[in-house]
């Protein structure tokens, strides 16, 4: 098992330019193996801008990313991404969507067929297989997503706002699929989200992000998630009085680091 580190990243869109952005300012964080670890913070706060680091999409301006010790150079398959906007192939139907991959590797159609069958079970997409992209909800777009990040069995799932879009019911009813699939399958998962509750609900480490620059303002460890896919009901655990205590105090954290930003301008 591998652990995912960032370490005092700094992250400067344009520098070539008039208009430097700082996207990320002095960011250290540790992603351990089978931890589920959420970013929370409001848009264009560096979410998107972290995530790509861990893809390997970017590369910090200073600082370092890396993987199981070594230097993050480029994607590669131990990390899987779950993109912000879908990037599903509505040419293709759900099962080559999902063994989209695989064929990318050459594995022939049976076996990555058969593949894809396994994990589109496992996101409770049976039966689907044939349909195509624009047949599907949002829910099941987004199901479809999480399925292909998983084909090449990665050891990190990188998910950057995966429900964002969904109506309030689906939302949660896919929280509880994820943190579903995150304790059968032992992976470590990094989610991004500006939904509070959802947040607490579904983190074992929460990281609290100020907006422009980007910083970890607050990381925070805790065991809500676990208290479900060990057994409880998602509704007992958000009616708990400490998760409604975390939840107030998380939200106080997200709003004092708004104010702090807003003062700097
Ligand atoms: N390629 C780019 N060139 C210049 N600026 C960029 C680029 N990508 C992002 N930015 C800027 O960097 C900041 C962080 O962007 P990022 O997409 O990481 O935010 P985010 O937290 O994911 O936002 P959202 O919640 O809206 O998805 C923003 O101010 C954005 O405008
Ligand atoms: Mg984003």
């Amino acid at each position: 098992m591998t652990t995912l580190a960032i370490r005092d990243v700094i992250v400067r869109y344009g520098a070539d330019s008039d208009e430097t952005v700082t996207a990320l300012d002095r960011v250290s964080l540790t992603i351990e193996p089978g931890s589920f670890v959420v970013a929370l913070g409001a848009s264009g706060c560096g979410k998107t801008t972290l995530l790509n680091l861990m893809a390997g999409f970017l590369r910090p301006t200073s600082g370092v990313a890396t993987f199981d010790g070594r230097p993050i150079e480029g994607p590669s398959s131990e990390r899987g991404v779950v993109f912000q906007h879908g990037a599903l192939m509505p040419w293709l139907n759900v099962i080559d969507n999902v063994a989209f991959g695989l064929r990318l590797k050459g594995v022939p159609r049976r076996d990555r067929h058969q593949r894809a069958r396994g994990i589109l079970r496992l996101v409770g997409l049976e039966g689907m297989e044939e349909r195509r992209i624009w047949q599907l909800s949002g829910g099941m777009r987004q199901r479809v997503g999480v399925a292909r990040a998983l084909t090449a069995d990665p050891d990190v799932l990188l998910m950057d706002e995966p429900l964002g879009a969904l109506d309030a019911l689906t939302r949660e009813q896919m929280q509880e699929l994820i943190l579903d699939i995150w304790a059968r399958t032992k992976k470590s998962v990094f989610f991004i989200t500006h939904g509070i509750d959802e947040a607490v609900f579904m983190a074992s480490k929460l990281l609290v992000m100020s907006p422009r620059p980007g910083r970890v303002v607050a990381s925070i460890d805790l065991a809500f998630g676990r208290q479900f896919t060990e057994g409880a009901k998602a509704g007992e655990v958000k009616a708990q009085p400490e998760f409604i205590v975390t939840r107030e105090r998380v939200k106080q954290l997200v709003f004092s680091s708004r104010q702090l930003a807003e003062g700097a301008l």
